[in-house]
């Protein structure tokens, strides 16, 4: 997608050759209107596979997940990273381990939400070491509701991420492909 492609030139600040920081659109303050056009790019690519839930983690998933399931016309279901203390029906966990942060958290859902009959799209904002979508991947999968494609806003093509998940056969389409962060400040994209 070339407006996110120009706008990560511009406005991404690489910090390592392993991490960008894009918070002046996607991860802090949000671009509204960037994410009206993700919705509607996810949701074109998407469109054809009956989709009946989009599925994201909190929290920078949210505004690309919200915009994609507002055009497809289907509920957004947000994962949280620990059971919120309100959550008293059945739920479901499973541990994601954060490569890039170092930390482990519960991936949880309430049962109720996934179901075996669900068509599921998963968003999220960044794909890098491909953990925390196959922590979403095994809930959904737990629940034996269907994954039929994963969207990735930004994907460091340099990370395991993609192979993984290819791996399984999933269909990922990726908004923006970086190969390579320099530490000079170059970001360069994939073809
Ligand atoms: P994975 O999602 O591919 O498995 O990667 P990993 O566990 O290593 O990433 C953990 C968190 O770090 C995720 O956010 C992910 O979006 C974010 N992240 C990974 N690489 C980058 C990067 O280069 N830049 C930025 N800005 N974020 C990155 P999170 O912890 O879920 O945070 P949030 O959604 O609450 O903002």
């Amino acid at each position: 997608m070339e407006k996110l492609k120009e706008l990560i030139k511009k406005q991404g600040i690489v910090v390592s050759e392993q991490i960008l920081n894009v918070d002046s659109f996607l991860n802090h303050q949000v671009d509204v209107e960037l994410m009206k056009e993700i919705g509607e790019e996810f949701a074109n690519y998407f469109g054809g596979k009956n989709i009946t839930k989009v599925v994201t983690i909190e929290s920078s998933g949210i505004a690309p997940a919200a915009m994609t399931a507002l055009n497809l016309k289907v509920p957004l279901l947000t994962l949280k990273k620990k059971k919120p203390n309100t959550m008293n029906e059945e739920f479901i966990q499973t541990t994601v381990k954060s490569f890039t942060k170092g930390n482990e958290y519960q991936l949880t859902a309430s049962k109720k939400y996934i179901k075996e009959e669900d068509h599921i799209l998963f968003i999220d904002d960044f794909l890098a070491n491909g953990d925390s979508a196959l922590g979403a991947i095994r809930l959904i999968e737990e629940q034996k509701a269907k994954l039929e494609g994963i969207g990735i806003v930004i994907e460091k093509s340099f990370g395991p991420g993609r192979s993984k998940l290819e791996q399984k056969g999933y269909d990922i389409y990726s908004l923006a492909r970086i190969k390579k962060l320099e530490t000079f400040g170059t970001i360069l994209f994939c073809e």
